[in-house]
C-alpha cells in the first residue's frame, strides 16, 4: 500500500501544464467563491464537466450571487436545472442556499460533521468543498481519484481499504500549500491521464513508479457494471384539446413532477385491452437501462391523481424524457 513517489507534487504540476479553463475554477472574491463552488460541485455529482458547463454557466448567467438563490423560487431552478437530470441536487441547492444565507450568515460550515449537516452534501461533496473553500487538506476520493491510487499499486479497487491508504500515505498525498488545487488536481488527473479505458500511460508523470504501467499485466480495476435492466409500460391519456394526463406520482425515483402514469412491470401487450400500443423506447439513465412500452388511449374521463396538462403549454417545469413523449403522441393529432 506504500506509495513509493511525491505524487501529490507531481500531479500538481502536471494540472498548473495541463488543467482545463472551468468557469467555476476562476479565482473571485469568497462569496462568489463559495457560490460557483456549491453550485458546481453540486451540478457535477453524477455528471460529467463537459455535461455541466452550459448549464453552469446559463445558471450564473440568470442567478449571480447566493444570496439571489436564496430567494428564487423552486419552479425557477428546476427550469434551469431541466435537462441535467437528477432533479433531487436542484431541490437540495436550493435548500443549502437557504440555510447558509439565513442561519449561517452566508458562511459555509467549516467541519466535515457540520457540512454534512446541509441537504445534498455528503462525505465527498463535503471534503471537497472543505478542500475548495477553506484550503482544508481534504481528500476526495471519487471514482477517479480511487481508480488513480489503484493503478499506482495494480490492486483491485474492491480489496483496497483507501481510507487506510491515504491515512498511510500522508505525505505522498498531501500538499499543504495547495490543497485546494490538489482535490481538482488529482479529478482532473483521473479524467484526462489515468482515465478508465485506454490511460495515456506514455505521458504521464508517475508512470515510473506505477505499477499498473510497470507491470505490463494490468490488473481489472473495477467490475463492468451489471445490466440493470428495467422494464416500464407509460400510459397517455390524451383528448381532443391536445392535452396529455399527467402526474405527479410515479414511482420512477429520477421523475417526480409532471409525469405520465407508469407501471413498473412490463405485462404482455394483450394485457391492455383498451390501451393501444404507440411504441417501444430504450433508453439509459446512468447505470439503469430502461425498455418502456409506451401506450395510448383518447379519453374524456381522466383518474383521480392525473391533471390534463397542454402540450403546447411549455412554461411549466417539464422532464427532457416527458417532452420526448410529447414529440411521439403529438403525431396522433
Ligand atoms: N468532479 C467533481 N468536482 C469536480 C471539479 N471541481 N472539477 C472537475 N471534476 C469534478
Amino acid at each position: 500500500m506504500h506509495i513509493k513517489t511525491n505524487l501529490s507534487k507531481k500531479i500538481i504540476t502536471w494540472y498548473d501544464n495541463n488543467k482545463r479553463s472551468l468557469p467555476w475554477r476562476v479565482s473571485f472574491n469568497s462569496s462568489r467563491k463559495l457560490y460557483y463552488r456549491l453550485l458546481s460541485e453540486f451540478m457535477l455529482q453524477q455528471t460529467q464537466v463537459k455535461t455541466v458547463i452550459p448549464y453552469f454557466e446559463k445558471f450564473t448567467k440568470e442567478i449571480k450571487t447566493l444570496k439571489k438563490l436564496s430567494t428564487t423560487s423552486e419552479r425557477k431552478i428546476l427550469k434551469l436545472w431541466e435537462g441535467l437530470g437528477y432533479y433531487r441536487r436542484a431541490r437540495n441547492l436550493l435548500i443549502t442556499a437557504k440555510i447558509i444565507v439565513n442561519k449561517k450568515k452566508s458562511v459555509l460550515p467549516k467541519t466535515l460533521i457540520d457540512i454534512k449537516k446541509l441537504p445534498g452534501v455528503g462525505d465527498y461533496t463535503g471534503n471537497v468543498l472543505l478542500a475548495l473553500v477553506y484550503n482544508q487538506p481534504r481528500f476526495a476520493l471519487d471514482g477517479n481519484v480511487k481508480r488513480v491510487l489503484s493503478r499506482i499499486i495494480n490492486k483491485h479497487e474492491r480489496k483496497l481499504d483507501f481510507e487506510k491508504m491515504v491515512k498511510k500515505n500522508k505525505k505522498q498525498l498531501f500538499y499543504s500549500k495547495r490543497n485546494s488545487d490538489l482535490v481538482e488536481a488529482m479529478m482532473e488527473f483521473g479524467a484526462l491521464i489515468c482515465k478508465p479505458k485506454e490511460p495515456k500511460c506514455e505521458i504521464c508523470p508517475i508512470n515510473k513508479t506505477c505499477k499498473f504501467h510497470k507491470s505490463g499485466k494490468y490488473v481489472k480495476l473495477t467490475d463492468t457494471i451489471k445490466s440493470n435492466k428495467k422494464s416500464y409500460n407509460i400510459f397517455c391519456y390524451l383528448n381532443k384539446k391536445k392535452q396529455i394526463g399527467l402526474t405527479n406520482k410515479n414511482n420512477l425515483g429520477f421523475l417526480k413532477e409532471y409525469n405520465l402514469p407508469i407501471i413498473k412491470e412490463k405485462l404482455k401487450k394483450n394485457k391492455f385491452k383498451s390501451w393501444n400500443f404507440l411504441c417501444n423506447y430504450r433508453n439509459s439513465i446512468s447505470n439503469k437501462k430502461l425498455d418502456i412500452d409506451l401506450y395510448y388511449k383518447f379519453s374524456n374521463k381522466i383518474p383521480k391523481n392525473l391533471n390534463w396538462y397542454s402540450m403546447h403549454d411549455n412554461k411549466e417545469f417539464i422532464p427532457t424524457f416527458t417532452k420526448k413523449i410529447f414529440e411521439q403522441v403529438e403525431n396522433l393529432y
